[in-house]
């Protein structure tokens, strides 16, 4: 059975929604379903201020004023997000993730102090790049995205021509577009993408560039369980240009 939260997010029925991964895994008790109703209204991007139209401030969701606003589509369970909301305060945090489950286990570990300059919704994360504003986004993660192995299922892939072109609409000019998997046909995939749209420039100049992490990164539950198995990561970072 569906769980009560997705409801909330079926009110966007009448937005373009490009979804295809499992929304819900095990149903939802305690910590995790008392989270869902207590924390996510307060730091969700209300339903209704979502729309097609780039005209979401994205100042305009906080109370207190940040230097830098980063965006996370996909953030998982939200480990990396939380260490990154704690780390850097003067900067705001959006984030997008269908998966309720995720969504729970990061609402039920975020801290209070995160509240304040954390915005997310449960839902496809091009639903919110499309709502915000042009030229309002310093840093957009997509770290790991589902990989759709089948060739049929390529064009289930967030990381496309149309996808980058509303990506680069919402960056700042010299805003950076971060990308990384440990499967080597969507690192491919995602470089080729991005290389061939004209808004991006790939700012590794050696392997060594794209092959370790970036200074002061912080790993994702996805890349630590890879880890174990020894896959290896691409790190890929283009520049808005
Ligand atoms: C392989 S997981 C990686 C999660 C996390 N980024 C990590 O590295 O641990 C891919 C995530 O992308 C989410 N996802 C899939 N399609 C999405 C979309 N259109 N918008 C936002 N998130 C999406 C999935 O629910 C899933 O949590």
């Amino acid at each position: 059975m569906q769980d009560k939260h997705l409801n909330n997010t079926e009110g966007s029925a009448y937005k373009k929604r490009s979804l295809f991964g499992r929304r819900q895994g095990r149903a939802l008790k305690g910590e995790r379903s008392v989270a869902l109703d207590t924390v996510l209204p307060e730091i969700q991007v209300p339903d209704d201020i979502l729309s097609e139209a780039h005209d979401l401030v994205p100042a305009s969701l906080f109370k207190n004023y940040y230097s830098a606003y980063h965006l996370e589509i996909g953030f998982g369970h939200g480990e990396r997000l939380i260490e990154d909301t704690q780390k850097n305060k003067d900067i705001a945090f959006l984030g997008a993730e269908p998966f309720i489950n995720g969504m729970a286990d990061f609402l039920k570990n975020i801290p209070e102090s995160s509240c304040k300059n954390t915005r997310v919704i449960m839902d496809d994360g091009m639903i919110l790049a499309r709502s915000i504003t042009p030229q309002s986004i310093d840093k957009i993660y997509v770290l790991n995205p589902d990989p759709w192995h089948k060739t049929r299922h390529h064009k289930r892939r967030i990381i496309n021509q149309e996808n980058l072109t509303i990506l680069s609409h919402i960056l700042k000019p010299n805003g950076k577009l971060v990308l990384t998997t440990d499967v080597p046909d969507l690192a491919d995939w995602m470089c080729t993408q991005a290389n061939n749209h004209p808004d991006f420039v790939w700012d590794a100049k050696t392997k060594t560039d794209w092959s370790t992490p970036p200074q002061d990164w912080i790993k994702t539950r996805y890349e630590l369980k890879g880890a174990k198995g020894a896959k290896k990561m691409a790190y890929m970072i283009f520049t808005k240009i």
